[in-house]
């Protein structure tokens, strides 16, 4: 329309009829400005320094006072209906802009991150991480267990008798036996039910570690009350002392990077194999170091599993992961994994390998 004067709108004798007309236009453009800037130029065009509205009321300041009653009123409403659409088309405009951006702008949080991480890695989990390495080259598979165990797979099954200092109270964490069947539960004394979970569960062939936290009353330089072991289980036809004494050999010598490492095993007692050994290092000071222990999977415990002793035999291998850290990296006090001081972590943490 544009060029509306208050002479020509009251020429027309009908002056709300023009003011409609030029309502219904400027409420038009707004509905169909379908960008924040065109929506911008409606409104410069009507309520700008020179715009439509803007002229008009400014013309009228120039007319007699009853001219200026009759439409000034009408022009202020007029002026609050055009704000109040151009409020409203704004408010939608910038919600669709924001919707557009959050679908084209989606965050994929698999992707690596574009600046280093700042944080180490812990010396238990880099030395865990190399120890599942060794094993799965040599074709190991990893199996857990629950850190909160029945007293079925921690004791009986192991083939640990009701007697066994292992059972008694300083040792071992016990909980209220479970809600369901009233079974006794403890928190897991060493990773060996994992054992017999997974011979209850897969029939041999078998080649697996379990790595996980352990837990006995117990606390000094030494000794903390939750701590991590390895477990190892190989339970196949002909399997003997020979082939457990191969591979820890190679275990060892690879985890503590020293190919001529040289390996003891001393006669030793546990209720679940038969023979038994300690394995020993002998370590450059010349003093035997303790790693774990091991042996041969004793009857008892592959019969708890439904495996046949006369066709089956295996080894069983378990070790303190803080305890070979320890010796790997020099740390002299156990408690020092678990006191989170940054200080300690920065000095004996690994920078994260990159991953691209
Ligand atoms: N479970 C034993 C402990 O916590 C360690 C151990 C010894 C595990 C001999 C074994 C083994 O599998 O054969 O002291």
């Amino acid at each position: 329309m544009g060029g509306q004067t208050i002479d020509k709108i009251c020429d027309k004798g009908f002056p709300m009829d023009t003011l409609d007309e030029l309502k219904s236009q400027i409420l038009g453009e707004i509905e169909h400005a379908t960008k924040l800037a065109v929506l911008e130029d409606v409104r410069v065009s009507a309520l700008g320094k020179q715009g439509r509205l803007t002229l008009l009321m400014k013309e009228l300041g120039q007319k007699t006072p009853e001219m200026r009653k009759a439409l000034g009123a009408e022009l202020n409403a007029l002026k609050d209906v055009i704000t109040q659409a151009l409020d409203q088309r704004k408010a939608q405009l910038e919600e669709e802009v924001l919707n557009a951006r959050l679908a084209s702008e989606t965050l994929d949080v698999s992707l690596p991150p574009r600046v280093m991480p700042q944080g180490k890695i812990h010396p238990l989990s880099h030395a865990l991480d190399q120890a599942i390495h060794i094993f799965g080259q040599m074709g190991f598979v990893v199996a857990e267990g629950p850190d909160i165990e029945e007293d079925f797979y921690n004791f009986t099954a192991l083939n640990i008798p009701l007697e066994h200092p292992a059972r008694q109270e300083q040792d071992t964490f016990y909980l209220p036996p479970s809600a369901e069947d009233r079974q006794p539960l403890v928190l897991r004394t060493h990773t060996s039910p994992v054992q017999i979970r997974t011979m209850l569960k897969q029939k041999p062939p078998l080649r697996i570690i379990a790595p996980g936290r352990t837990y006995r009353s117990d606390y000094d330089a030494t000794h903390t009350p939750m701590f991590h072991q390895i477990e190892g289980l190989v339970v196949d036809k002909k399997t003997h002392m020979g082939h457990l004494k191969g591979c820890l050999e190679e275990f060892f010598r690879l985890f503590f990077e020293d190919p001529a490492l040289n390996l003891r095993f001393r006669p030793g007692y546990f209720p679940f194999t038969e023979p038994s050994a300690e394995v020993d290092a002998l370590w450059k000071n010349g003093a035997w170091l303790e790693l774990g222990g091991c042996g041969m999977v004793h009857p008892n415990v592959l019969r708890n599993c439904d495996i046949d002793p006369d066709e089956y035999q295996g080894f069983a291998f378990g070790m303190g992961l803080e305890r070979i850290t320890m010796l790997k990296y020099g740390i002299e006090d156990l408690r020092l994994f678990f006191e989170s001081d940054l200080r300690w972590l920065n000095h004996y943490g690994f920078a994260p390998e990159s991953r691209e």
